[in-house]
């Protein structure tokens, strides 16, 4: 495509709901996840504020635990293998910036790829800052290798905290000759906000999703669809 050198894609939970990783839902005005473990819904504040895993470590830990444990039951799907496809194949500059704390678009072969939102299969400590690779269960009160201190937490950005690497996205957003979001509701700031710092900069952009997002307004086009069938036709447009 003319014109075209420099690529954003903003994925969220959309992209990854093929695959069965549930999407966060509304019900009554409430945020919830229903992940089926067996557990009543869990209600956003409930397990995605500093404040509830001050409150409830078990609970906090419990979620998402389970969470990283659902990753081993499931699979990429043809959205994420054709982004993976455009990554190894674009021969300009791409960065996919993805909300999702799974790790299905690595799986798929992405590389150029940042997790804004933090990964189930990370570990932060609180008290140090420390990032490590985490597999398993993570009981409260794990203790750090690094400092040694007992805050070991999920490498998640909870509500009310500062998602990774904005100043890097903020430059590349400005950069950006098409910005392209998938499967996110735009809801969640400050990612529902990056259509407008591309578009400002002066990018094309394009949303894919099943519904119109929240900010579709801003969008010089949607496509409405399931991910796996919009996210192939457009990168193979796009490679030929
Ligand atoms: N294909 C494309 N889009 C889909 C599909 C699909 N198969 N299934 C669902 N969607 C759309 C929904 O219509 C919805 O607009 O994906 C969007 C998912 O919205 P959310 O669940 O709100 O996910 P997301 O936008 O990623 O949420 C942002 O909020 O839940 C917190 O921190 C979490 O990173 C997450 C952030």
């Amino acid at each position: 495509m003319s014109g075209i050198h420099n690529i954003v894609v903003l994925t969220g939970a959309g992209i990854s709901a093929e695959s069965g990783v549930p999407t966060f839902r509304t019900k009554n005005g409430v945020n919830y996840w229903d992940i089926g473990d067996g557990h009543d819904d869990y209600r956003v504040e409930d397990v995605c504020t500093p404040e509830a895993l001050a409150a409830d470590p078990d609970l906090v830990h419990r979620f998402y635990d389970a969470r990283r444990a659902a990753l081993a039951t499931v699979e990429p799907n043809a959205a994420h293998r054709a982004l993976a496809r455009l990554d190894a194949a674009w021969p300009g500059a791409l960065l996919i910036v993805t909300q999702n704390v799974d790790d299905l678009h690595e799986r798929a072969g992405a590389s150029r790829l940042l997790h804004m939102h933090g990964e189930l299969n990370s570990a932060l400590c609180a008290a140090c800052g420390a990032r490590v690779p985490w597999a398993g269960d993570m009981p409260p009160g794990t203790r750090c290798d690094a400092c040694g201190g007992a805050a070991m937490r999920p490498d998640i950005v909870f509500f009310g905290e500062m998602p990774y690497a904005m100043d890097r996205i903020e430059r590349t957003l400005s950069d950006a000759d098409l910005f392209v979001s998938i499967g996110t509701s735009g809801a969640v700031y400050p990612a529902a906000g990056f259509v407008q710092t591309a578009r400002y900069h002066g990018a094309t952009t394009l949303e894919m999703n099943l519904e119109p997002s929240a900010g579709s307004a801003y969008f010089h086009e949607t496509r409405l669809g399931p991910a796996s069938g919009l996210v192939p036709a457009w990168v193979e447009t796009l490679l030929s």
